[in-house]
């Protein structure tokens, strides 16, 4: 199906747009207002967009039942700061009691049970439980429209970072296997980063890797490797040598898998990129 957006409820475009665009990180954003007292939301619009200067960008959303303003929105306006707490699993039921919409004035720390911490260069405290929390100045808030919806850019600029030392690794890192972190989906679903959930993919950026479109046509065209699999082929930087080809065919198991077949053989060499082979099973399929 293809949709045009200006055909669709605004609650129809934000399932639309939620479910598709996940997991998303989550801002768990301290403010203060004008006389000074706290509040804590959560946002997953939200994202790291520049290193040096480093800046958090999340989008407090008017609501869609009329227009009005969050408390989040209008205390950056008044008192343009904000600490930028990050969200891991042993505190996400608590966050996200603080996502109800308790009148202004009310303090979500008190409500979710959280600890405030005094912050070093703003106002907000920050969040005790969190493993990583961000004191930020607001550079700009940028509105992205004026109804039910719309949203509104609050550009942050970190000015501290206070980091929970038991998520380091032994270098001194953030460790991701430590941080257990959770992210947004669409409607009640959330994801858990958890160390079972994560793989790795060796980074292309130290080597050019040659491109699938450099892989003979029988190994592009199979019918039992992947995209995925034709992925880490294409990222060797080159064909292996004939000299790696005749090594490798003179295997047992590769002249077994020959003799029955290319699927076969294509299935060998997928044995092989699963153990992280890379070059031999690219050797395997020549
Ligand atoms: C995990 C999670 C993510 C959320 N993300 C957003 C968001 O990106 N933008 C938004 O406007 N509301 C979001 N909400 C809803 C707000 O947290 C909720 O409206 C909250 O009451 C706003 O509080 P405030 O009026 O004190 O700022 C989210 C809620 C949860 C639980």
């Amino acid at each position: 199906m293809t949709l045009d957006p200006n055909e669709l409820s605004t609650q129809a475009l934000y399932g639309y747009l939620s479910t598709a665009v996940a997991p998303r990180p989550i801002a768990f954003a301290s403010t203060v207002d004008a006389e000074g007292r706290v509040n804590l939301s959560p946002f997953s619009y939200f994202n790291v967009f520049s290193t040096v200067p480093p800046i958090l960008v999340f989008s407090p959303i008017r609501r869609g039942r009329d227009g009005s303003a969050k408390d989040t929105l209008n205390n950056v306006l008044a008192v343009p700061e904000v600490v930028i707490n990050i969200v891991n699993h042993p505190m996400v039921e608590q966050m996200s009691l603080t996502s109800t919409e308790y009148a202004t004035g009310v303090n979500e720390f008190v409500k979710g049970g959280f600890t405030p911490l005094p912050s070093e260069a703003v106002r907000p405290p920050r969040v005790a439980e969190s493993p990583v929390s961000f004191e930020c100045t607001v550079d700009r808030v940028i509105a992205l429209g004026e109804g039910g919806g719309a949203g509104n850019l609050v550009i942050a600029r970190v000015v501290r970072i206070h980091i929970d030392d038991t998520m380091l690794d032994a270098a001194g890192a953030l460790d991701t296997r430590k941080l257990n972190l959770v992210a947004r989906m669409g409607g009640n679903d959330y994801c858990h980063a958890s160390p079972a959930s994560l793989f790795e993919i060796p980074k292309p950026l130290r080597t050019l890797g040659m491109g699938v479109d450099q892989l003979p046509a029988h190994i592009r065209n199979s019918s039992v490797l992947t995209g995925n699999n034709l992925g880490r082929l294409g990222n060797v930087e080159r064909l292996p040598t004939e000299d790696l080809v005749e090594r490798i065919r003179s295997r047992p198991e590769v002249q077994r898998a020959r003799r029955r077949g290319t699927e076969h053989l294509h299935q060998l060499a997928q044995d092989y990129l699963l153990e992280g082979k890379t070059e031999e099973a690219l050797a395997i399929l020549l």
